[in-house]
């Protein structure tokens, strides 16, 4: 009897912990959005495609229809910010993790942390109550001025697409909607609110798009957002071509667009060209704002009249609305959405991870790192960003974390048997940057602060770089050169001069010019690495962690270099009202590659503290249909006397093409972890119909019959084989 009543008990618990609620099915959704559409008055129809506040949208009340709550986004959910101002509101229960900027998580090439990483930042955005979280951005780096690129996922659209799809599944998993941005070609911010871009169909489909569409297709994203620039003579924001014709036609996107703020600028199209929801700032462009002027949007009471006169049929407005609703019971309207969690030790480890992954070794002369924590050494730690907050700063993205741990407190806590030595060496207190240096100190006082510490340490350690101010890394401007500023270059070169034991790391989210290289032993490329920056710096000084992150983004050696900007002006910035995209498919290392010019740094580039061979490599075969998979595997050797991680790159190319190509295009990648003196098998599948070119003659994707060349490599211009294949 006892043993019956424990059984019964037991079969409860399992049905009890075992019951996932479940929610709306597709159809569900789409009958009570039958449901609701004939009850909203016109008004209320209006109401839900546009802002109420700052970043939320009005519900309905009277019909139980809740507020739609947004926030930046897309490395950690930002401060609370003022209903009617950008001022932020001072809350004391809204800091959070900061997770590493985006071309961190690009450089680690790995798949399952980008699902960390949107999983963690979606439980954090349910515990502060947002329905969409304002990310991830994958506009694709095209020059290293852009002021934003950091917030992106590099120059390579596979590498984007495959990243930004895991991280959307693991955000909207808590029911927060994912929101790609920014759709499309916002690829500067020097005159981004109006800059026309010109460019061709096929850079547009095989470069620019891809990573939006696989967004659309394979992420599921409930939510887009448009870019502020124009695309052939039409705002972004309201472009029939992009929103209309490719996004919501041929990619049946069924979400919501949702504008950049203060993306719209006009009624009419915003009715008639895709826009579903309007953000904003204000009603007169992008910065000026009228109190409470929501209700002056292009989308709020001048769409209502039009609706009204007639001039705009209702059917608009509703399809508006019964794109928003199903945003809504897949968000707020969900019937279960997990409660989320904050500053968990779960979501540090998971910042953590990601910056440890994403860290890139550039140099590393004479096994300059890792430097043993045992010894009793004095290691001079010099620059700025040494102890900068790099969550603040770089606009939208800027994030409140209710820590940070700057590189010097992490390698403190790393090297307790070590004596460490601060000096800053450089401030960016340029007074055009709004910060002045206090007399007496100035940049020649603290440089020679530094060269004195740096003289008598057995070790420097420079860090220096970009600091998401103005011009700087930040939205809203770009850079205004490749180099390093604030006497960062001079100062690197002199404390070689003092002593040459010294290795740099890098905090930027771009590539800088290096010309101070082969005075320095070594280089990390260290990017903004949120919360736990200075532990995960540490961990990969130390060599508590092995390396393993890749470059997703060319370094040229200088900027004429980049495709962008060998067409001169008119390619980058263009001339304030047009630009044209002339270096056209050949963006990146496809431009490197194809032109012959020779990188600093490859895409795909990132040294270990182990030595990796690729070997046997294998195909299925040698010739291919369209409908094929093309399998290649291979054996990757760790030669060395620690474990680690390769990142195994399949790129692409086909000669004799009947159009201009890239000399090679990646296709595929796998990150392989292997044990010291050990080999690991690994293999890359790619599906042939991917390898077609988009034709502007038919309007379509074409694949090319005939001989195929595949190189497979550890970076862009460090292949191990290539090997012909055809296509039939
Ligand atoms: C940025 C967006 C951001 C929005 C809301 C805009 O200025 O371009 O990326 O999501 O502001 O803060």
């Amino acid at each position: 009897m006892k043993r019956d009543l424990l059984l019964i008990l037991l079969g409860l618990m399992i049905v009890v912990f075992n019951v996932k609620a479940q929610n709306w099915s597709d159809q569900e959704i789409e009958a009570k959005i039958d449901e609701i559409i004939p009850k909203l008055t016109l008004r209320e129809k209006v109401d839900l495609c546009h802002a109420q506040s700052k970043f939320s949208t009005a519900g309905v009340e009277r019909l139980g229809i809740p507020e739609l709550w947004m926030a930046d986004g897309p490395h950690g959910v930002r401060a609370e910010i003022s209903w009617d101002s950008w001022n932020y509101a001072g809350w004391t229960n809204d800091s959070i993790t900061a997770f590493p900027a985006l071309t961190c998580l690009a450089a680690t090439f790995n798949e399952k942390l980008a699902y960390q990483f949107g999983k963690a930042l979606g439980e954090e955005a349910r515990y502060r109550k947002k329905d969409v979280i304002l990310g991830p951005g994958v506009n694709i780096y095209r020059t290293p001025l852009n002021g934003r690129n950091f917030e992106y996922m590099g120059e390579d659209p596979h590498l984007a697409s495959k990243l930004c799809v895991p991280y959307i599944h693991g955000v909207q998993e808590n029911g927060v909607a994912a929101c790609i941005k920014h759709y499309v070609l916002n690829n500067q911010e020097l005159w981004r609110d109006h800059i026309n871009v010109e460019v061709s169909d096929r850079a547009l489909y095989e470069i620019y798009l891809p990573a939006f569409k696989a967004a659309v297709q394979e992420g599921g994203a409930w939510s887009l957002m448009g870019a502020y620039n124009q695309f052939r003579g039409q705002y972004c924001c309201h472009n029939e071509i992009l929103l209309n014709d490719i996004l919501k036609d041929d990619w049946g996107f069924d979400g919501a667009v949702i504008t950049d703020w203060g993306g719209a600028h006009d009624t009419k199209e915003s009715a008639l060209y895709g826009l579903d929801i309007e953000m904003g700032t204000g009603t007169n462009g992008l910065t000026f704002s009228e109190s409470n002027a929501y209700q002056n949007y292009f989308l709020a009471a001048p769409f209502y009249e039009m609706l009204k006169n007639g001039d705009i049929p209702e059917s608009v407005v509703d399809d508006k609305a019964r794109r928003i609703l199903r945003l809504m019971f897949r968000t707020n309207m969900a019937k279960t959405r997990p409660l989320g969690s904050i500053n968990t030790k779960a979501h540090q480890g998971v910042a953590r991870r990601v910056a440890q992954e994403g860290i890139v070794l550039l140099k590393n002369e004479g096994g300059f790192f890792p430097i043993d924590p045992e010894k009793k050494i004095t290691i001079a730690v010099i620059g700025e960003n040494a102890t900068r907050q790099m969550t603040k700063g770089g606009g939208s993205s800027e994030l409140k974390p209710q820590f940070e741990i700057s590189p010097l407190e992490g390698i403190k806590e790393r090297f307790k048997n070590a004596t460490i030595i601060h000096s800053m060496g450089y401030a960016s207190g340029d007074p055009a940057y709004g910060r002045v240096l206090p007399p007496p100190y100035d940049l020649d006082s603290l440089k020679q602060a530094a060269l004195k510490v740096a003289a008598k340490a057995d070790i420097v350690l420079f860090f220096g770089g970009l600091n998401k101010n103005h011009h700087q890394d930040c939205e809203g401007g770009d850079r205004l050169q490749y180099g390093l500023d604030f006497g960062q270059e001079e100062l690197i070169q002199e404390i070689a001069r003092v002593n040459n034991n010294l290795g740099v790391v890098l905090v930027s989210g771009n590539a800088v010019a290096t010309p101070w290289l082969d005075n320095t032993k070594a280089l990390i490329q260290g990017w903004y690495l949120g919360s736990m920056a200075g532990h995960a710096m540490a961990d990969i000084i130390s060599g508590d962690v092995n390396p393993s992150g890749k470059l997703p983004f060319t370094f040229p050696v200088k900027l004429e270099d980049n495709g962008a900007h060998y067409y001169g002006e008119i390619s980058y910035p263009g001339d304030s009202i047009n630009q044209e995209y002339l270096e056209d498919i050949l963006v990146g290392y496809r431009w490197h590659d194809t032109r012959d010019i020779a990188p600093q740094f490859a895409f795909g580039y990132g040294l270990s503290y182990t030595n990796f061979i690729i070997s046997h490599i294998t195909t299925n075969g040698d010739s291919f249909e369209k409908e094929d998979k093309l399998q290649v595997s291979f054996r990757v050797n760790n030669e060395g006397d620690t474990d680690g991680a390769e990142v195994v790159q399949l790129y692409i190319g086909k000669e004799n093409s009947s159009v201009p190509r890239a000399q090679k295009e990646l296709k595929g990648y796998q990150k392989v972890v292997v044990k010291a003196g050990k080999s690991t098998i690994g293999s890359i599948e790619i599906n042939i119909k991917d390898l077609s070119y988009y034709d502007e003659n038919i309007d379509d994707w074409n694949l090319e019959k005939g001989a195929y060349t595949l190189y497979i490599g550890n970076s862009s211009n460090h292949i191990s084989i290539k090997k012909q294949f055809n296509v039939r």
